[in-house]
């Protein structure tokens, strides 16, 4: 019954006799006019008969055209004329028949399927003429439902599909009747926003007993007294004490989001919860075939008074509350789409999914509650601006968001986020009124983990404040609340303690952060007022918080404030130690990342105090590539000035330290293309992604001079030529073509790297010769080519192109080669490693390896094979040796780079650069 797609998920098989059930059930919801209905039932039938919906006559193998896909192609081929509400009535039924299908089958329901069947729903909702019949009603749990399709046996239900709609206006069940059971079982798809379903076990208690709840039972009016038969449309419905009273406990709860799906038994005791500034949305099928239970009470508390709900729509139509779900869907995918745009730093990108999202809620369908939406979208602009530095548009944001959230709890939260900005500007009182307002509407909101993040930022602001008018008495009320933010973390701590069985290990570590930064100010302020001893233990204590977190930035800056209280003690040594440890990043890194005036002063103090300048964090970055990566010049040259001391007594300093600069710039190239351009189209995977990939590098090559001057193009040699040519080409031979450029004929080329070791190096670099004098390497290579081409039939010989460092990159002057090697690796399809007894000790190789061994394991685009050294074949005469077999590259590779051997010891620095870009690959 459940034919799968090709190489896909299972697909339910919509028939027609079950869509002319269906229809009957979507008619009696809508109220449909019978000649509508007609019309409706006789196109199912004509699709039916004999034909399926893909048009094809029925060759006994009908079932798997009948699919939602082969339906929505005859839905746009059917003109129905002036009919819109018979087309309307057949995509509801088409719509309901699938989601009927995928949970009577157990069908996994992905998010881009539930998308297609929303939409079919959202067009049908839309139609003009069904709209006076057909209006939404309120339920005693607050939400609006639009029943869909309504199937009733016998005064009972046997299936009921309806949309469920909580507006964001605040209005929420009666909580005292919150708890309650259906007679069916019933199944919830998620359409936007989130709800937390508590379920509950509920016993019938003994007299005895002290019970929680008494049940009530429900019955609808349809306008001539309460009956307990079911139908779609009601007046209102009445909860009546029974007299039966339960003991509930809650047994579990799950939050539910966009794209999940949940089923409730027939019977069982749940609730929902739903935030009343959200809109939240769900498709819900009622099937009394799963289970039905006739006494499914709603639990109300015990000798209360009966509960009337009045059915009105609130003022709503079908099309209304569609235009509503679809808005908020919009919304959520451009701000996912933005936050994670965010995470991979694409501030671009991210900026302008933010906007769309905060100009949906301006459109003339965004009403109530919507206000709210817009100012968490212009909320996220400004955050996004603070992140990339540019703090005057982060200002203009982060006030227009505060203006929209007054009364939200965001309010808060974007008030301590323009203070931040204020304070990275250097404009302190503004940003003391900034977090003053955090903290007032904090406590109002009874946000006590935002109460608490304000008072450390509102104490901070005071310390520098006092710094600069020598205020004894602002320099006292900055320790207070400085104080008072390491007890609100010790408080909350122990009320998350005592309280969840299952403690928020997240939470908790946010407060260890929080409990470090506020006890290191703590200690700047016992500083400031000569009390070295406190402020000695107060910084001892943010280190043991710091090391808790497991945040290696949050650690070394708890050195950084350690580290100085030392030296103030006249403990030098040990306050070195503090600044020269890096167990994943060091104070000097810590403040590149995040330069400000504040973090420059004390970049500057570690300079003067001659700290390492040279170590590596935990992501393969210095201090001074971050300092570059923030275009910080005051930072670079603090970092610079702490290298030349550092190196002092190196021969060749000035070399030195331009290389230094020259890699960070490199670096900071290669994040910009890789993480920004090429990352993106690998993650997205897919057919023709490293062709793709080739695409997307040539026109970041192009697009920036600067680039294109320290990163190569993509040169590669076309097989045949290779062929033709004998012998290993050198680059001054020129027979690389450069590739990227023609974006159609790119999708066709397959491109082999190749990995080998020079057999011939010779006396210096430049002039060393890759293959031997019998051509060894060159055969081998052919060789790995013919193997690889037997067995990969779908690539073609002419379209077949090979990367080899010796003929494309410019062997005169490699630099710009070298520095893209990794990029250009990634835009291979396959690396072949030519192996031998020596090739994993070769450095060169070894990096190669390395390189493509991450990239196949993160994205798993990449093919990696190694060529075996074969025996010498009988006919094989003098540098004829038969080749060794192609196999696939080794998994769970490890090696140590110190370790491997260079023909030239000068490329070692170069080749260590290579190492660490590696990191990034992944
Ligand atoms: C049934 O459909 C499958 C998949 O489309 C196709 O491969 C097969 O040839 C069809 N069988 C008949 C009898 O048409
Ligand atoms: C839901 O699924 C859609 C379609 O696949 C996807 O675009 C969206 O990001 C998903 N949303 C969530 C929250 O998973
Ligand atoms: C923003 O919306 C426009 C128009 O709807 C669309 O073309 C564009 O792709 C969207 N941009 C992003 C980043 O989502
Ligand atoms: C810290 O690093 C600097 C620079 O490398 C070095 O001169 C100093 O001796 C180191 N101090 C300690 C205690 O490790």
């Amino acid at each position: 019954m459940v034919p799968s797609a090709e190489g896909g998920l299972a697909r339910p098989v919509l028939g027609s006799s079950l869509l002319i059930r269906v229809l009957g059930g979507v008619a009696a919801a809508v109220k449909a006019p019978a000649n509508e209905v007609e019309e409706t039932n006789k196109w199912l039938h004509q699709i039916g008969a004999g034909n399926g919906p893909t048009g094809s006559p029925d060759n006994g193998n009908r079932s798997s055209a009948d699919t939602l896909e082969s339906w929505i192609r005859a839905l746009s081929k059917w003109h129905t004329g002036d009919s819109a509400v018979a087309l309307g009535l057949a995509k509801l039924t088409v719509a309901v028949a699938a989601l009927r299908e995928h949970s009577r089958h157990d069908i996994p329901m992905e998010g881009s399927r539930l998308s297609t069947i929303w939409n079919i729903v959202y067009e049908a909702l839309n139609i003009p003429c069904l709209q006076d019949t057909w209006a939404p009603s309120r339920s005693a749990q607050g939400f609006l439902a639009l029943p869909l399709c309504s199937i009733t046996k016998n005064g009972r239900i046997d299936e009921l599909f309806r949309l469920h709609v909580w507006l964001p206006d605040g209005k929420r069940g009666n909580p005292k009747f919150s708890v309650h059971s259906h007679q069916p079982f019933a199944h919830s798809w998620i359409l936007a926003g989130e709800g937390r379903d508590h379920q509950y076990e509920a016993r019938e208690a003994d007299i005895a007993d002290d019970a929680t709840h008494e049940a009530f039972g429900l019955s609808w009016n349809y306008g001539d007294g309460l009956s307990r038969a079911y139908s779609a449309h009601q007046q209102s419905s009445a909860v009546e004490p029974t007299g039966r009273r339960f003991c509930i406990s809650e047994i579990g709860s799950a939050l539910h989001r966009r794209n999940d799906t949940y089923t409730i038994p027939a019977g069982a005791f749940h609730s929902s919860e739903i935030s009343p500034e959200v809109l939240h949305a769900t498709l819900f099928y009622f099937d009394s075939s799963r289970g039905f239970i006739p006494d499914a009470p709603v639990l109300g508390p015990v000798n209360g008074e009966p509960f009337t709900q009045l059915r009105d729509s609130a003022g709503e139509s079908a099309r209304s509350l569609a235009s509503h779900v679809q808005l908020v869907r919009s919304w959520e995918q451009f701000m996912d789409e933005g936050r994670q745009h965010a995470s991979r730093a694409e501030w671009e990108h991210a900026m302008r999914a933010f906007i769309n999202a905060s100009r949906l809620c301006e459109s003339p369908d965004a009403v109530m509650g919507m206000r709210r939406y817009r100012g968490l979208a212009l909320g996220e602009l400004g955050n996004t601006n603070r992140r990339f530095g540019r703090y005057a548009e982060a200002e203009g944001f982060l006030k227009q968001a505060c203006l929209e959230l007054e009364g939200f709890p965001e309010y808060s939260i974007f008030h301590g986020e323009l203070g931040v900005v204020y304070r990275h500007m250097g404009r302190l009182e503004e940003a003391r009124d900034a977090f003053q307002a955090q903290y007032a509407s904090a406590k109002d909101l009874h946000l006590d983990l935002e109460a608490c993040r304000a008072i450390g930022n509102l104490g901070m602001v005071n310390y520098q404040l006092s710094q600069g008018s020598g205020s004894d008495e602002l320099l006292l009320v900055a320790a207070n609340q400085l104080q008072e933010r390491v007890d609100r973390c010790n408080s909350i701590r122990e009320n998350i303690l005592a309280s969840e069985r299952d403690p928020p290990v997240q939470r908790l570590r946010q407060l260890d952060v929080w409990a470090a930064i506020g006890l290191s100010r703590l200690s700047l302020c016992c500083a400031a007022r000569s009390n070295i001893e406190e402020a000695c233990r107060a910084a001892a204590s943010a280190l043991e918080h710091a090391k808790k977190t497991g945040d290696p930035t949050v650690v070394a800056i708890s050195r950084f404030f350690h580290g100085r209280l030392l030296a103030a003690k006249g403990q030098h040594k040990e306050a070195m130690e503090q600044f020269n440890t890096s167990d994943g990043c060091t104070p000097a890194i810590a403040f590149c990342k995040e330069p400000s005036e504040e973090h420059r002063g004390y970049l500057e103090y570690l300079v003067d105090a001659g700290a390492d300048m040279d170590l590596v964090d935990d992501q393969g970055y210095k201090a001074l590539d971050y300092a570059v990566f923030n275009g910080d010049e005051p930072c670079q040259d603090l970092v610079l000035r702490g290298l030349r001391h550092q190196f002092s007594s190196e021969s060749n300093l000035e070399e030195l330290l331009r290389r230094r600069l020259r890699e960070a710039k490199l670096r900071k190239g290669y994040r910009d293309v890789f993480q920004q351009k090429l990352r993106p189209v690998l993650l997205a995977g897919g057919d023709g992604c490293v062709g793709k990939l080739r695409v997307a590098y040539a026109d970041a090559v192009a697009a920036d001079a600067g680039v294109g001057e320290m990163f190569d193009r993509l040169k590669v040699v076309p097989y045949g030529e290779l062929l033709r040519f004998g012998r290993l080409p050198r680059s001054s031979d020129r027979l690389f073509r450069e590739l990227g450029t023609s974006k159609e004929a790119d999708r066709r080329h397959f491109v082999i790297f190749f990995s080998y070791r020079w057999l011939n190096p010779m006396a210096v670099p430049s002039g060393g010769r890759a293959d031997d004098e019998k051509h060894t390497q060159y055969r081998r290579m052919l060789g790995a080519i013919e193997s690889f081409l037997a067995s990969h039939k779908d690539v073609s010989r002419e379209h077949l192109l090979i990367w080899v460092d010796y003929a494309c990159v410019d062997q005169d002057n490699p630099s710009s080669g070298v520095a893209a090697l990794p990029m250009i690796l990634a835009q291979c399809d396959a690396v072949v490693s030519l192996i031998d007894d020596q090739y994993y000790e070769r450095a060169w190789c070894s990096v190669e390896a390395m390189m493509i061994s991450t990239l196949r394991n993160s994205y798993g685009v990449h093919q990696w094979y190694e060529q075996t050294i074969g025996e010498a074949t009988t006919e094989g005469g003098e540098g004829t040796r038969g080749c060794g077999m192609l196999r696939d590259g080794p998994t769970g590779l490890s090696i140590d780079m110190a370790e491997k051997k260079l023909s030239f010891e000068e490329e070692r620095p170069q080749l260590l650069f290579l190492e660490r870009q590696i990191r990034l690959l992944g």
